[in-house]
Order: structure tokens, then sequence, then C-alpha cells
């Protein structure tokens, strides 16, 4: 039966930041659909909350996100908000950056949440979305240029969203810094795997740099802010009468900002000297 609740879809919501979205909009009397990926997590996020409902959605298949639209347009006429969250951190430097392992960053960060917005749109005319985008929207850090360029296209393409929809739909960037999440775990060793099976001479030459970021990466983990500073965030910006268009999270996205406002030969500098590369 369909229910009169504010709702909200999210994607990506198996672990880390869509996790805890889920579970607090749930305890705030919202219906959540949670975007899971395996039959495991949707057990175990339906068992948080009366008002959480797992959906299976995979938001780089198309057939997923099909049957997703079936199965929620069954449960509800209308999505109040759509947080676009899924999302991955690939780590190269770009000399050896993989162009497969480049789509794939933007197969999920990108071009996933545009496919789910686009499917979903019969019920989303006067709602909002929010997009998990980061500060490495506005940053240009090294090695992980292929997650800043798919976090920064998603800023581009969502915001001309926004001046074009006739549907008065708004949309919403978070732009969180470092969060202790699964994510940096994930990475690493993601970029690990990939860093043993390449070439010999070419992981020579980064193997310093690679080590140091994968330190800073495995230091988010006690270093970065708590999940509750994001989900504050969202929480606000879903609330808020009138929204704003982007949203910092700690004081690195800030800064990350205004750096980006510099002249790039001197962010080039400030980068280089704070990365010791
Ligand atoms: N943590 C940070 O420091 C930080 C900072 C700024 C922005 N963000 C952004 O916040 C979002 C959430 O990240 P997190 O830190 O919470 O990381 P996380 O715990 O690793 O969560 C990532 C989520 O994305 C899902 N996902 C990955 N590929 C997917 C796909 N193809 N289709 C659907 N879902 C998929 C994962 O599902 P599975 O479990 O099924 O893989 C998981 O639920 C990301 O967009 C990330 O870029 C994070």
């Amino acid at each position: 039966m369909k229910e009169n609740k504010k709702t909200v879809l999210i994607t990506g919501a198996s672990t880390g930041i869509g996790r805890a979205i889920a579970i607090r909009l749930a305890k705030e009397g919202y219906k959540v659909f949670a975007g899971i990926r395996k039959k495991v997590d949707k057990e175990e996020i339906e068992g948080l909350d009366k008002n959480i409902q797992g959906v299976y959605l995979d938001v780089t298949n198309s057939g997923s996100i099909e049957k997703a639209f079936w199965y929620v347009i069954k449960n509800t006429d209308k999505i109040d908000v759509l947080i676009n969250n899924a999302g991955i951190v690939e780590a190269s430097p770009v000399e050896c950056l993989d162009i497969k392992r480049l789509k794939e960053q933007f197969e999920v960060n990108t071009f996933g949440a545009l496919a789910v917005a686009q499917k979903f749109l019969p019920l989303l005319a006067g709602s909002r979305i929010i997009n998990m985008s980061s500060d490495a929207s506005t940053g240009l850090f090294p090695y992980i240029s292929a997650y800043c360029a798919s976090k920064r296209a998603l800023d581009i393409l969502f915001n001309s969203f926004y001046l074009e929809n006739k549907d008065n739909i708004k949309v919403i960037s978070i732009k969180p810094a470092s969060i202790k999440t699964p994510i940096w775990n994930k990475s690493a060793k993601r970029a690990r795997d990939y860093f043993d099976g390449i070439n010999e001479a070419v992981r020579q030459k980064y193997e310093k740099d690679l080590l140091i970021l994968e330190k800073n990466a495995l230091d988010n983990n006690t270093k970065g802010l708590e999940v509750y500073t994001v989900v504050d965030t969202v929480v606000k910006a879903i609330k808020a009468k009138n929204p704003k268009a982007s949203y910092n999270v700690g004081f690195d996205a800030t800064l990350a900002q205004w750096v980006s406002k510099l002249p790039i030969e001197l962010s080039n500098r400030l980068i280089k000297g704070r990365l010791k590369i």
C-alpha cells in the first residue's frame, strides 16, 4: 500500500554516509528507499527501521535502475528527495591511469547519478536532488584526479539540469572534506591491487608518492570528520525553505574552494608544498 510520508530515495546506502543518512531520515519519519546491491545489505538495513525499504540499485546498470524504478513506483507516487550518494574513489598517477578504471570512476560517480535522476524524473516534480559531491569537486588533488574530475563533472551537469529543468526541481551539492567511512580502505585496497600489477619502472618512479597517498587515505579512518557532520548538513538542506545550491562540510572543504579561486600556478605551488611531492 502507498504511504503518505515524505519519501527519500538514496543510492549507495549499504555503508558509510548513505547508510547513516538512511537511518537518520527514517528515525525522523521519512519513508526511505535505500539503494543496496546485496541481499545481506537489504536484510540488514531493513532490520534497522520499519521506515526503511531496501531497493536493489546498481547505478551503473540500466536494467537495475529500470527495475528499481518499477519497484519504487509500486510503493509511492512521489520522491521528495533523491540523494545521489553512491560513489567510489579511483587512485592513480595520471601517467598510468587505466582508462577502464577512469571510465568506471565516471560510471559510478557521474553517469550513474544522472541515469538515476533521469529515470526517476516522473516522480521528482517540485522535489530536491541532493548530490553527494566532494571537496574534490573544487580541489585539484594529485593522484585522485579521476575522482576530482568525476565530482566536478557531476556538479557541472546537475547545475545545468537545475537551470534548464521545467519541473521546479532544486539541486543541491554537498561537498564534504574527508569523512571516516569505509571508502578509504576500499580505495587504498583497490589502488594497491592495481599498482602491484603495473609496469615496474613506472611503479618505482611513483613508489614514494603512492605510499604517501596510501597513508593519507588510511589516515582518514582516524583523522576524518565524523559521518554525522554530513548527515546534519543533508538534513539541513532537506528542511531549508530555500536551500543553498552548495554546502561545504568541514574546514578543508572551504579551504579547497578558496584555493581553487587562486591563480593555478599559485595553487599548484601550495599543493606541491603541502603534499611534499
Ligand atoms: N568518505 C569521505 O571522505 C567522502 C568525502 C566526500 C564525498 N564522499 C562521497 O560520499 C559518498 C558516499 O561515500 P562513503 O564515504 O559513505 O563511502 P562508502 O561507505 O564506501 O559507501 C559507498 C556506497 O556506494 C555504493 N556503491 C558503489 N558502487 C555502486 C554502484 N555501482 N551502484 C550503486 N551503489 C554503489 C556502495 O555499495 P556497495 O557496498 O554495494 O559497494 C556503498 O553503499 C560517495 O559519493 C563519496 O564520493 C565521501
